[in-house]
């Protein structure tokens, strides 16, 4: 149930009948409840437009206004905004209604649409670090609200796995294998990735093997795949278990790496110069981008063959996005990617629609966020300046909490102390990322994202579990709550307002690709429910109030635990 398109309806028709049909309403959620729920913000514009005086085109819509059984009263405010009130009896009639909705009467309106979604895609060749944080989760809560809004939804993990590295790697391991190693070495890819890396710089003639193997590895030689596999299979198995314990919904079937897309290149590039889009420079195949030029105004340039015939990330970038409107009708497609490849995405949209590769009836994002900081203002090291391992990350998180929650806790046992330590560790560190804007650089901070106070998923889970525990002692089952009944008091109604605006706010999550907004909007909910139970009885209030405000708070439970859902937390009943 959308109220804000509902109202956004009827003011249109009432512009129309004033006249002032051909401009934009403007419709906001109201910043301050004393003055009202919504407000119209169009008139001023629009009688400037029209040269007439604002407030009395204002009191004109209001005359034409259909409140219907939606509006409660209509008022001009200032120099001419309409402040609406939104009627008590249809706020607890939706209330009642998304109450007896699992989906809490959320239009699934994006049905029918193919969203691919391209998130996390580390580079094989070393561990996870800290780096690829921010695309997996904010990928993984775009992936998962889209789901819920209907979408048919596309994951996928495009590892790096292929290029000039793997012949370094694979040529160490076959080397160490030889030495029988390999399965001790393999089990450290970081450590791996090191020694392999220091031999190549060191040593010319293991160099000279590594890159030979590279061109065996394009050309498919049967013996270098073979351990080529073994080393992507590991690495796979790694990062697998990354995702399960950070809880993100990636797996195994949704890993389309560059090599997946090897036997398309040479016809990409083809098709590119046969298109006149590419052309060949003295043997390099490149494209020129009229469109993106540098400082010096001159045309950006995007390689997409090298010289020496070798491809490169960017052209299986074209190969990936061909295949999957082609062949798998996506109408929509998000990039989540780091800023810094901001150029990459706006050459391969670009270049994509040149070649005809990329219709105007399917949209092409680039999701693209800042980076992770430390206290330094300094992109996240450890102490002595390394890069830290995501699965370190987790486990000090899932640390710090267990700490936390036995000093405010003693009496729960150790299993009970190590679940709850889970849920809050790991929706710690999802929360502080995806509650922020993500195109800004942010800072990293323990203490600030495990507190139980302030914009936090500890404070937020824990709003949760006091919810539930309201409603079991309330002893009632939850379909009594369903009672008619007019909200009296302004918290009440506030409440149901805010309540009601879910759905809302998931539409502008998926306009702007932007997490953080349901995040605020689920801290917002939490801080009115507290005001709401502060200020009145709920298990002590007679009958209907009782039943109705237990309705508000399980909506607000319901709320909580479905958006937190959306943003990859969990919720626990007790903590
Ligand atoms: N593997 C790349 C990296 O680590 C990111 C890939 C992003 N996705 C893509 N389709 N280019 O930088």
């Amino acid at each position: 149930m959308n109220t804000s398109s509902l109202l956004t309806d009827l003011a249109k028709e009432a512009f129309e009948k004033a006249g002032v049909g051909e401009y934009p309403v403007i419709l906001q959620a109201a910043k301050n409840p004393q003055f009202g729920d919504y407000q119209i913000n169009g008139v001023m514009p629009a009688a400037k437009k029209t040269q007439q005086n604002p407030r009395e085109l204002a009191e004109k819509v209001i005359q034409f206004l259909d409140k219907k059984n939606i509006i409660q009263s209509l008022e001009v405010a200032g120099p001419g905004f309409i402040n609406i009130r939104l009627d008590n009896q249809y706020l607890n009639q939706q209330v009642n209604l998304a109450l007896q909705d699992s989906r809490l009467s959320i239009k699934p309106s994006l049905k029918g649409e193919k969203v691919v979604i391209d998130y996390s895609s580390p580079n094989l060749a070393k561990e996870m670090h800290v780096g690829h944080l921010r695309s997996t989760i904010i990928g993984d809560s775009l992936n998962r609200i889209y789901q819920f809004m209907g979408a048919d939804v596309v994951p996928q993990n495009h590892v790096g796995d292929w290029g000039t590295q793997f012949g370094m790697l694979v040529t160490y391991l076959i080397e160490q294998e030889q030495k029988s190693e390999s399965e001790f070495i393999l089990s450290d890819l970081e450590g791996f990735y090191r020694q392999a890396k220091q031999k190549f710089d060191e040593d010319e003639a293991f160099a000279n093997r590594a890159r030979e193997n590279v061109v065996r590895l394009q050309h498919n030689d049967p013996e270098i795949l073979k351990y080529w596999r073994k080393f992507v299979e590991t690495s796979i198995e790694h990062i697998q278990a990354v995702y399960e314990r950070l809880g993100v919904l990636l797996t195994r079937d949704d890993i389309f790496g560059e090599s997946e897309y090897n036997d398309e290149l040479p016809k990409i590039v083809n098709s590119l110069l046969e298109k006149g889009v590419a052309v060949d420079d003295n043997g390099t195949k490149l494209v020129y981008l009229e469109n993106l030029r540098d400082e010096n105004d001159q045309p950006g340039v995007f390689i997409v063959q090298k010289k020496d015939g070798g491809y490169l990330y960017a052209t299986t970038d074209f190969a990936c996005l061909k295949t999957n409107i082609q062949d798998h009708h996506a109408t929509h497609f998000i990039y989540v990617v780091d800023s810094r490849q901001s150029l990459h995405f706006k050459s391969l949209f670009d270049i994509s629609e040149r070649a005809g590769w990329l219709p105007d009836s399917v949209l092409a994002e680039h999701v693209a966020f800042g980076t992770m900081m430390g206290q330094d203002g300094k992109p996240f090291k450890t102490r002595t300046g390394g890069t830290v391992k995501l699965i370190d990350l987790l486990d000090e998180a899932v640390h710090r909490a267990t700490e936390l929650i036995q000093d405010k806790n003693p009496d729960l046992t150790t299993e009970e102390v190590n679940q709850i330590a889970e849920v809050v560790g790991i929706g710690a560190i999802k929360y502080a990322d995806l509650s922020k804007n993500r195109l800004s650089d942010y800072i990293f901070n323990w203490d600030r994202m495990l507190s139980f106070e302030g914009n936090t998923a500890p404070y937020l889970q824990y709003a949760y579990a006091r919810i539930n525990s309201l409603l079991a002692r309330s002893e009632l089952e939850p379909k009594e709550f369903i009672v008619e009944f007019a909200y009296q008091e302004p918290l009440e109604q506030q409440l149901a307002v805010l309540l009601l605006q879910f759905e809302e706010v998931l539409l502008q999550v998926i306009d702007s690709n932007n997490p953080h907004y349901l995040a605020n909007y689920l801290y917002q909910l939490a801080t009115l429910f507290s005001r709401f139970y502060e200020a009145y009885d709920v298990l002590k209030a007679p009958d209907e109030t009782k039943l109705a405000r237990l309705g508000l708070s399980d909506l607000t439970g319901r709320t909580l635990k479905q958006g937190l859902d959306l943003l990859g937390i969990n919720v626990l009943k007790r903590m």
